[in-house]
């Protein structure tokens, strides 16, 4: 006879056995899982070389804000009138007895300029004035063909022909007979360069409209030694876009060739 041991436990006891048991194997089954599971986060890491490295991503670089480009034929760089005539050793004004109209200069050292380079010129002074308690003088403004005549003749016979060349233009080639150009202060050397009125000529006159028109160093491009003193009216646009260029000479800035010499 087979006897049922089951029999031999109280049916709680059972009961409590089992469930015990299918408590344990629960147990085991879930640390199993934990152990077997892979480590770390289920949620997939990118692998380095699906993520860009900081040196490999280009870096943007700012847009440039769109600047209207200068327009370099706004006037006439041949007419004698125009506020940009281009006046050197290879082009003599055209007709070379030109005269403009000119106003009378209510400065020191008096004389004339063409109405627009007078009144620029005094706004000049009177900031300068202003600023250091200094005040410049003028020494030559205007000069009609005959004045011109005059002055370069006189630098010849002191000078010989060849030194005068380089710092005075013969009758006809002067940017002084467009109105438009002034040599300033009494101290007409080229150590005014230097001075603190020379520098701050060289530093501010663009503001006003007038370029250094004879920069140290650039004889070869304007055929004249370096010439402190002497400003040239080209008006504040043209000016400023020299300045912020950097290009010093009416030459270079508009590609003309250099003229170091008279053709003649
Ligand atoms: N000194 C300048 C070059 C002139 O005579 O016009
Ligand atoms: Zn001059």
């Amino acid at each position: 006879m087979i006897h049922s041991y089951a029999g031999l436990v109280p049916r709680g006891i059972r009961i409590a056995v089992i469930a015990g048991a299918a408590l344990v194997v629960a147990l085991i089954v879930a640390i199993a899982v934990a152990v077997l599971a892979p480590t770390g986060s289920t949620t997939p890491t990118p692998s380095p070389s699906t993520t860009p490295s900081a040196s490999a991503t280009p870096t943007p670089r700012p847009t440039p804000t769109p600047t209207p480009s200068f327009n370099k034929a706004l006037y006439s760089l041949d007419d004698a009138s125009s506020l940009w005539v281009v006046v050197n050793k290879t082009r003599p004004l055209n007709p070379v007895n030109y005269a403009p109209a000119h106003a009378a200069l209510n400065l020191p050292g008096g004389g004339q300029m063409r109405p627009e380079a007078a009144a620029a010129l005094q706004k000049m002074f009177a900031d300068y004035q202003a600023q250091t308690g200094d005040h410049f003088t003028v020494v030559s403004p205007y000069r009609s063909y005959n004045t011109q005549v005059s002055v370069y003749n006189g630098w010849v016979a002191k000078l010989g022909k060849a030194q005068a060349d380089r710092q005075s233009a013969r009758p006809g080639y002067s940017e002084h007979q467009t109105g438009l150009a002034v040599d300033v202060n009494t101290a007409v050397s080229q150590s005014f360069g230097a001075t603190a009125p020379g520098t701050w000529i060289a530093a501010n006159s663009w503001q006003y409209g007038f370029i250094v028109r004879y920069p140290d160093g650039l004889e070869p491009v304007t055929g004249y030694e370096y010439e402190p003193w002497h400003l040239r009216f080209i008006g504040p646009e043209l000016a400023t876009e020299m300045h912020t260029t950097g290009i010093k000479t009416l030459e270079q800035f508009f590609g003309l060739p250099d003229a170091p010499d008279y053709l003649n």
